[in-house]
């Protein structure tokens, strides 16, 4: 009786070392020791269930006039430049409510786009949707994708946010609405469709 109540204990020694050694294992590989990387639930960020907005904006590509919001500043070599490929144009395009450029301000669209494809009009867009109204005020998206812009519907991704679009993720849709051969000038509708805590 007296040995098996001793083994037992024995036994339960075992496992209680054996146990703690795991953790110890564990909790060194994590690096949760060190203090720089922790697990945190989402409700102490703040964070409630996910939701789905959908925004239409007009973009405006300002290239002529006296006021420019769109400026090219890279210009390819002339040895490579078949069809403009290696162009880049840096951007602060206003985003409108309506499709007049002077439509309601709603925010701006700051970053550059390259033409990237050497056998078609293919840009290469990296820009953040600043919004400047209501709660999204102060609020931005990031998007970043192929822009063929004389397909009719061009899809990119968004690829973050900041603000009330912490842990966005979703993509954009773009058409263009107006293009002036003349001055260069073009508005695109974008629908965007973001997923956002
Ligand atoms: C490149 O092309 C532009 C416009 O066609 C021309 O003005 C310029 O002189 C050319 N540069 C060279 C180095 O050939
Ligand atoms: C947006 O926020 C900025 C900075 O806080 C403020 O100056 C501006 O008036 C705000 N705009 C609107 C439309 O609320």
């Amino acid at each position: 009786m007296a040995k098996s109540i001793f083994h037992s204990a024995l036994l339960f020694t075992i496992f209680s070392i054996s146990i703690f050694i795991s953790q110890f294992l564990i909790t060194t590989i994590a690096g949760e020791q060190h203090g720089f990387g922790r697990s945190l639930s989402r409700s102490k960020l703040g964070l409630k269930k996910e939701k789905l907005t959908h925004f239409r904006v007009y973009w405006h590509d300002v290239v002529g006039g006296p006021k420019p919001t769109s400026v090219m500043i890279v210009r390819p070599p002339n040895s490579t430049s078949n069809g403009g490929f290696g162009q880049v144009t840096m951007i602060d395009n206003v985003l409108t409510m309506g499709p007049e450029l002077n439509s309601k301000l709603v925010g701006r669209s700051q970053g550059l786009y390259a033409l990237a494809s050497q056998s078609e009009v293919g840009l290469l867009m990296l820009m953040n949707f600043a919004f400047m109204e209501g709660k999204y005020n102060g609020s931005t998206i990031s998007i970043m994708g192929r822009n063929t812009v004389f397909s009719q519907v061009r899809e990119m991704p968004i690829i973050g946010g900041s603000g009330l679009f912490r842990f966005a993720r979703g993509y954009v849709q773009a058409r263009t609405n107006m293009f002036d051969f003349k001055t260069g000038d073009a508005t695109v509708e974008y629908n965007v469709y973001v997923l956002h805590y």
